[in-house]
């Protein structure tokens, strides 16, 4: 097995996140950076993170890092770096880009200059002319930052918010990494009343649903480099092996998501049997100002609508004010709410306990976290 330098990508503010799920996966020695978290692992690595991280983007294997300033300077190191060890000959290799504060700030040139020096480089040591680029796919990333280049390969395909149990969404679907961010900054565990009193598609619960049962979230899905001649098919046997093994089959005890949508709530129940969590979350019909529980410790996690639309602000107003009395009437029960409306903590009569900035899409929005009293230890 070879050492590689991996990166998981995430969007910002979900970092640290993505860091600690690596710690727990045994990939302790990480480095944190805008965007990305570069830790050291092997073939295995790249089958385990892809299914197991819940809050990264993708998995990428880095290939090299360098400054660059000129094109010139961009294709010559881009040229010297080991290809053929990462791409076969008849791999197909499609290169995408960014760049930002950079001197190189065309990125279709940047783009087209990676691929013509990663030809001459496969040409050299395959010693070939041509290339048919009908085997699996490797894209590569060329990403510029204030003149640093780093040059990955993506192992994931699909963004890992894809876990494939959301064939149908609401009109505005959190995305499941950042659903699975919420649930875990709220810690979550199963013994815990959990309820998302607008919870559309069902994206915030069937995330919880899926940490209660250990079930990882790439579990349903295939990943680009499992077509990769690198990377031999018992090491994600064992990955998948692994996955299975740790299922937990306990349901968590009270599990809920509401919302006032029929329409979205059967899309909910849809995705929910989809990902294979049905019987642990309930959906109900209800309108978030009759939200009432019998327990009486609890968390609430959700991503109320935010009246982004021109003539909606009285309606959202009304909706925050509801939400605000509902905290009112389970003053025991912790609240996390995400949202990119400016007035929650007057609306909640005071300031949230933490906050982050988080984005939804390009939406900036803060993540208030209201705790609430801690409850008693329960007598073994
Ligand atoms: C931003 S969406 C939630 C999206 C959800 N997190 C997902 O991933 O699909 C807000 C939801 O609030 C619901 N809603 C609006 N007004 C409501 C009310 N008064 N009571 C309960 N739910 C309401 C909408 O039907 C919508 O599904």
């Amino acid at each position: 097995m070879s050492q590689l330098e991996l990166l998981a990508t995430a969007t910002f503010g979900l970092e640290s996140l993505v860091a600690d799920e690596l710690r727990k996966l045994g990939y302790g020695d990480t480095r944190v950076e805008n965007g990305k978290v570069a830790f050291a692992g092997d073939e295995l690595a790249i089958c385990r993170t892809n299914l197991w991280l819940r809050t990264a983007a993708r998995v990428r294997v880095k290939v090299g890092e360098f400054t660059a300033t000129t094109f010139d300077e961009l294709f010559e190191k881009t040229k010297a770096l080991p290809w053929a060890r990462f791409l076969p000959k008849n791999c197909e290799f499609p290169v995408e880009g960014r760049s930002v504060q950079s001197t190189l700030f065309s990125v279709s040139d940047c783009q087209a200059i990676v691929k013509k020096a990663v030809v001459e480089s496969l040409k050299r040591e395959y010693k070939l002319e041509w290339f048919p680029e009908d085997g699996p796919l490797m894209k590569i990333e060329v990403a510029l930052l204030k003149d640093v280049v780093t040059l990955s390969i993506d192992t994931s395909g699909a963004g890992l918010h894809q876990r494939g149990y959301r064939a149908l969404a609401t009109g505005a679907p959190l995305k499941e990494t950042l659903a699975a961010a919420l649930v875990m900054l709220a810690r979550y565990y199963p013994d815990i009343a959990f309820i998302d009193p607008f919870c559309g598609s069902g994206t915030i619960p069937i995330e919880a649903a899926l940490m209660a049962h250990n079930m990882a979230p790439g579990r349903k899905r295939n990943f680009a480099s499992e077509k990769w001649p690198w990377i031999s098919p018992a090491f994600w046997n064992q990955a998948r092996e692994e996955v299975e093994d740790r299922l937990k089959p306990e349901k968590p005890d009270y599990l809920i998501g509401t919302d006032i949508d029929e329409g979205a709530l059967k899309i909910a129940r849809h995705n929910a049997e989809a990902a294979g969590v049905t019987d642990s979350i309930h959906f109900q019909r209800l309108e978030v100002k009759d939200l009432t529980t019998s327990k009486k410790y609890g968390k609430v996690v959700t991503n109320p609508p935010y009246g982004e639309r021109f003539g909606e602000e009285d309606e959202v107003k009304q909706l925050y004010r509801e939400l605000a009395q509902v905290r009112k009437s389970l003053d025991t029960w912790s609240f996390y709410v995400l949202t990119s409306y400016p007035h929650l903590e007057k609306v909640f009569g005071g300031k949230a306990t933490k906050r982050r900035k988080l984005y939804n899409g390009n939406i900036e929005t803060q993540y208030y976290q209201y705790f609430g009293p801690r409850p008693p230890r329960r007598q073994s």
